[in-house]
């Protein structure tokens, strides 16, 4: 086969599109944490077959999200985050609990709820085995966003 390393992009790239590795290199690490546009951290993820990208630093309160063991809580992937296991779902950032059904009732039972969309999920796009993340720039605030800055950092440039 030839090689298309040199080629431009295919079209089919959305524009504002960052360059994250080679989809070989992402499979194999699992995960990859990298600062993209000069400004936002975030986590690639490989599980199951997909890959996701994601703020990497929780909203709760900054955990390092890269961290987390990915399980299935009420059938959606979550990735649960190492400090206070807060459950994220992979594809929307939503923040997962379970609430008791009926306090008084014995035994207890719970079922999940969703706090909404807290932790900001990002576009992957895979275009000739080569992984880019389009940042949602939903001017919608969510509670990830203030983990964005230079003093939360630090921890990440090095791990
Ligand atoms: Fe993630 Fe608290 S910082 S659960």
């Amino acid at each position: 086969s030839t090689s298309c390393s040199s080629s431009p992009p295919s079209t089919s790239l959305p524009p504002a599109s960052h360059f994250i590795g080679r989809k070989e290199d992402i499979v194999k690490a699992g995960r990859v944490t990298k600062m993209v546009n000069g400004c936002r951290d975030i986590l690639v993820l490989h599980h199951q077959g997909q890959l996701h990208a994601m703020d990497v630093r929780c909203y709760h309160s900054g955990g390092p999200l890269q961290n987390g063991d990915i399980e299935e809580f009420n059938g959606r992937l979550c990735i649960v985050c190492p400090w206070h296991k807060y459950k994220i779902t992979l594809a929307e950032g939503e923040g997962l609990y379970q609430a008791v059904d009926n306090p008084t009732a014995k035994p207890l039972r719970t079922h999940w709820c969703s706090k909404g969309v807290k932790q900001r999920i990002h576009k992957v796009t895979e275009v000739n085995r080569n992984v880019y993340v389009t940042l949602n720039n939903s001017s919608e605030a969510m509670e990830s966003d203030r983990y964005q800055t230079e003093r939360y950092r630090t921890g990440l440039r090095e791990a």
